[in-house]
């Protein structure tokens, strides 16, 4: 059951597609204080706090202070706050379970026992939201209501489930076709290179460079005889130039985010100074989700949307302002000081996401003017929302494939999300398993991380074990930053085991997109907690380094370095499916209970639950390549079976009843 309760002058965020009535009387669980304007619950020591999406540390979120404040935050260390999203939902599971969702667009802080411990606090900066209560026998259910509430998750064409190789440096054609060339000659599949901002004039969206790619509808089509996509980057900023059309258009129209004067507010990202489109202004938001038809045109099918948080490098007031002060110090004594040193380096280290640049700038909503701050987190939903809402207008009978960098609830209505710009760290290999789960409670089924990190450089075991998650997430790509070691899969040595791993991928496929479409279908999740199953076994309530897929399995991946296996907890008795690179799948029934697994580097080792069947194709070169329908299975158990989805990956027709069927044991 959900309820809603509305304080203040609530701004229509639109994550809830149709608003419950509100009610009156007190927040049930959670102390309201309107002066602080804050929520508060006392936490048993044996709580658990799950959700809050896209964010830092533990799929258990007690211990820490998040902000939901969508950030352009490369570092992703545990003292961060936020990274790019704005997911304000949260279970709290234990003596008392319920669901809580906070509708705002401003920021919002989730003290979850940091100031003390047995606190949960949450605090807006101004008392104008909506407080969401779900009530449900289990946690899951809560989250299905949850779920039910905000909308059907977005749903990616098939082939976006096949292996990407991506890198901010692939400069023009010839880059992308040795990275083809690579993976075919390897027998590597692949079904998309992703195209970074190099791809573009001088960072401009929309555009094309034609020196790069003199003929790019030729090329998208030779890359698609190949059964390649291709998907271009575009970036939120739009670069301030006269007798560029998306520019002078949306000047012409005053579709761009103006400052207090009334004038369009300047800011710089990639391009230098650029302009913000007004993605909360109806107008404004078709006309630039218009503007993605000039590559559809040339055959492009699929898009990532970034730096939408919005990213800002500077903003041009306060670089005017830090070079004029530095040129006045140049004059002077140029002795620093401790504080005039801070001061002079702080000039140039604030000019990037400034916070009181973030209130200089306007929105106009339904003719009203609203200072940016205040509904920070629906920026990039709103741009995502843009390319979504055109795709159905330009092309209603198909999928097209994007995914956003920033998001709040509502846009997995529109699109997916990546992870953003991780590390080659080992410990966010282990981050991109738990956020999985908190991605899924939020609505983000479409999701993964850059695999094998991408800033820093990698080494080839962390390639290898990232992998070994990655053909798991329905978001599956390698991306690395430039001036990084180079990390597609065919640089390294051991070839064999990366083309085993990504093999497996393949193999994978239906049951990973039958999967993934009963969870978008059914409001479920395709990753869950261990606890979410066995909500008494007091160990599962800890475990956060495996986790549930689907009905059918456990995963339970290698997170460290030199490890040669790990512990592996079992709630029940499961079947251990080991795939070795020579091809071999071996079967070993474990008891319920500790037992410590050897996992060779490029061995994939995962769990079967009883009673349950995994459907596994031939595998191909690319998605084209999979017979959906001869499948091979393995199963656990005499009378097992499985519910198996397919459709025809491209169309809207999700709901057809003959796209579902069971697969007996003995029977394919
Ligand atoms: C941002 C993106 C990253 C991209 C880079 C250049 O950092 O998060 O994925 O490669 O910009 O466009």
């Amino acid at each position: 059951m959900v309820k809603r309760y509305s304080f203040g002058e609530v701004f229509q965020t639109d994550s809830i597609p149709v608003i419950p009535e509100a009610q009156s009387g007190a927040v049930p669980y959670m102390e309201v204080n309107e002066s602080e304007m804050s929520l508060t619950y006392t936490m048993d020591p044996e709580d658990i706090v799950y959700g809050l999406g896209e964010n830092v540390r533990g799929i258990n979120k007690r211990g820490w202070i998040y902000e939901s404040k969508c950030s352009d935050e490369s570092k992703h260390l545990e003292d961060r706050r936020s990274l790019y999203a704005a997911h304000n939902f949260i279970v709290v599971d234990g003596r008392e379970k319920f669901g809580l969702f906070i509708d705002y667009p401003g920021i919002l802080t989730f003290d979850v026992g940091y100031t003390e411990l047995s606190t949960l606090k949450i605090t807006a900066s101004d008392w104008n939201l909506d407080v969401y209560v779900i009530e449900e026998d289990t946690v899951t259910d809560i989250i299905r209501s949850f779920r039910r509430l905000i909308g059907r998750s977005y749903i990616a064409p098939l082939w976006a489930f096949g292996n990407g190789q991506s890198r901010w440096g692939y400069i023009n054609a010839e880059d992308v076709r040795e990275v083809v060339r690579k993976h075919r000659e390897n027998g590597i599949p692949l079904d998309m290179v992703y195209l970074d901002i190099d791809y573009m004039e001088r960072f401009k969206d929309f555009t094309v460079n034609k020196e790069r790619f003199p003929d790019f509808a030729d090329f998208v089509k030779e890359m698609k005889d190949q059964h390649i996509r291709l998907v271009p980057i575009i970036d939120a900023a739009v670069k301030e130039e006269k007798g560029y059309s998306v520019y002078d258009e949306g000047i012409e129209k005053g579709y761009f985010c103006t400052n207090e004067a009334g004038k369009p507010f300047v800011g710089a990202v990639w391009p230098g100074r650029s302009l913000f489109t007004d993605m909360l202004n109806k107008e404004a938001r078709d006309w630039f989700g218009d503007q993605y038809k000039v590559l559809l045109d040339q055959g492009i099918e699929g898009f990532w949307n970034d730096m939408n948080e919005p990213s800002i490098f500077y903003a041009e007031d306060r670089l005017a302002d830090a070079l004029k002060e530095i040129a006045e110090m140049q004059d002077g004594e140029q002795n620093l000081d401790l504080d005039a040193f801070t001061h002079f380096k702080n000039l140039v280290l604030d000019l990037s996401a400034n916070p009181e640049d973030y209130k200089k700038f306007y929105h106009t909503v339904n003719g009203k003017k609203i200072r940016h701050d205040q509904v920070h987190n629906l920026y990039g939903y709103n741009m995502t929302r843009a390319a979504g809402e055109a795709f159905e207008r330009l092309e209603p009978d198909k999928r097209i494939l994007i995914f956003s960098r920033a998001s709040c609830i509502g846009m997995h209505r529109y699109g997916g999300i990546w992870q953003g710009d991780n590390k080659s760290y080992w410990a966010h290999l282990l981050m991109n398993l738990k956020m999985l789960a908190s991605l899924n409670m939020c609505g983000f089924l479409y999701t993964g991380a850059d695999l094998g990190g991408f800033g820093s450089d990698t080494t080839e075991d962390l390639v290898m074990r990232w992998y070994a998650l990655g053909i798991f997430s329905p978001l599956m790509r390698n991306h690395s930053e430039m001036g990084t070691r180079r990390q597609e899969v065919y640089r390294f040595t051991d070839l064999e085991g990366f083309k085993h791993m990504i093999g497996l991928r393949y193999k994978l496929l239906p049951y990973l997109y039958s999967e993934y479409m009963k969870a978008a279908l059914r409001s479920d999740l395709m990753f869950r907690p261990l606890a979410f199953d066995h909500p008494d076994d007091k160990r599962c309530r800890t475990i956060e380094d495996q986790l549930y897929l689907g009905r059918e399995l456990m995963i339970a991946p290698v997170y460290e370095q030199n490890a040669r296996g790990r512990y592996v907890y079992l709630p029940e008795r499961m079947k251990m499916l080991r795939f070795t690179r020579d091809g071999r799948i071996e079967e070993t029934i474990l008891e319920k209970g500790d037992h410590y697994v050897e996992v060779p580097l490029s061995d994939v080792v995962f769990f079967l639950r009883e009673g349950h069947l995994l459907p596994l194709s031939k595998g191909g070169q690319c998605v084209d390549d999979v017979d959906f329908e001869d499948l091979a299975v393995i199963s656990f158990g005499e009378n097992a079976e499985y519910e198996y989805y397919h459709d025809d990956g491209f169309t809207r027709d999700y709901e057809n009843p003959a796209n579902f069927r069971v697969i007996r044991a003995g029977q394919k």
